[in-house]
């Protein structure tokens, strides 16, 4: 599907801010995740979209190389990032193809509504299997790649639910403390290598199947409950965080390492209950 440039980036930015860079993202076909590879993409980056499905990985890849002409975007479809095989290929293919990899997104995740006792004890670890396992294997693949990189810079896609805990996200909560404990290891082990390693933590973001899967239609209402809840007074958008992205990425935020950026408007100091 095709955006205007302004649903997923402001008029901020350098044009050519990304050139020569490549960016390798989990969950590349996500709401969320598409949109900041849009912005990455538009910048000068080429990219790698890893996703299970391979027809939807392979219609946003399509999608997001659209954004500039030249650019270079490889969908890698029936990629699980619970294998480790399957990232490990994917990444080896995208340096090869692409010519290394500068900046991941550790974006593929899990969630779905439910009380702790609807939850199986395989529900439970599918969603950390997907969120925290996945994230390691992401890490685990492209840090090789990465570290060959002169701006190695990583970006694990969490949520602030785990700041409060929150009711009907338990195994959402867990995972993405770990998420967030995974890049403060990582910020301290590699950092003297050069990796920069955050945290974006989105609040409630419109249009995304995370609030469409936690809000449901009472959500998309203007001034609903939810939005009255959130200081900022509204619902965040894709551009947000693709913005987020692109300042984490870019030379402007070259000492940020080891660090959560809460892109709430303020939302998580008054956790909704869902
Ligand atoms: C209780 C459920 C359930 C539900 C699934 N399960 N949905 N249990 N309530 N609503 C259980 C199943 O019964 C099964 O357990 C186990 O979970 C695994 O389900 P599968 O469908 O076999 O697994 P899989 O195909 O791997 O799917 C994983 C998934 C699914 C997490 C369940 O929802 C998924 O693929 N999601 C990916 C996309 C996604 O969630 N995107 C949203 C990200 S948003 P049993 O015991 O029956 O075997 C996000 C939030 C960010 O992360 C924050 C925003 C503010």
């Amino acid at each position: 599907m095709s955006y205007p440039e302004s649903h997923y980036l402001s008029p901020v930015w350098r044009d050519g801010l990304f050139n020569g860079k490549v960016a390798f993202i989990t969950g590349g076909n996500g709401t969320i995740c598409s949109m900041q590879a849009r912005a990455l993409v538009r910048l000068g980056a080429n990219a790698c979209i890893i996703g299970r499905n391979v027809e939807k990985t392979d219609k946003a890849a399509k999608d997001i190389a659209a954004v500039r002409p030249g650019a270079k975007v490889i969908g890698i479809g029936a990629c699980d990032v619970r294998n480790a095989e399957h990232l490990k290929n994917a990444a080896d293919r995208c340096a090869k193809e692409l010519g290394g990899i500068d900046f991941v997104i550790a974006g593929a995740a899990g969630n779905f509504i439910a009380p702790m006792e609807g939850l199986s004890t395989n529900a439970f670890k599918s969603v950390m299997d997907i969120d925290v396992l996945g994230t390691f294997n992401t890490i685990k693949a492209t840090l090789p790649h990465i570290l060959k990189s002169k701006t190695p810079r990583i970006i694990y896609v969490s949520a602030t639910f785990h700041y409060t805990g929150l009711v009907m996200q338990s195994h959402v909560s867990a995972a993405k403390a770990s998420v967030d404990s995974l890049m403060a290891s990582v910020s301290l082990e590699y950092g003297p290598r050069g990796v920069n390693s955050n945290v974006i933590a989105p609040g409630a973001i419109e249009g995304t199947e995370g609030m469409d899967r936690l809000g449901g239609e009472a959500a998309k209402q203007p001034n609903n409950s939810l939005v009255k809840e959130i200081p900022s007074g509204r619902m965040g958008t894709v551009r947000n965080i693709a913005d987020a992205t692109v300042y984490l990425f870019s030379e402007a935020g070259d000492y940020v390492n080891g660090h959560a950026l809460v892109v709430d408007g303020g939302g998580w100091r008054r956790q909704p209950a869902f």
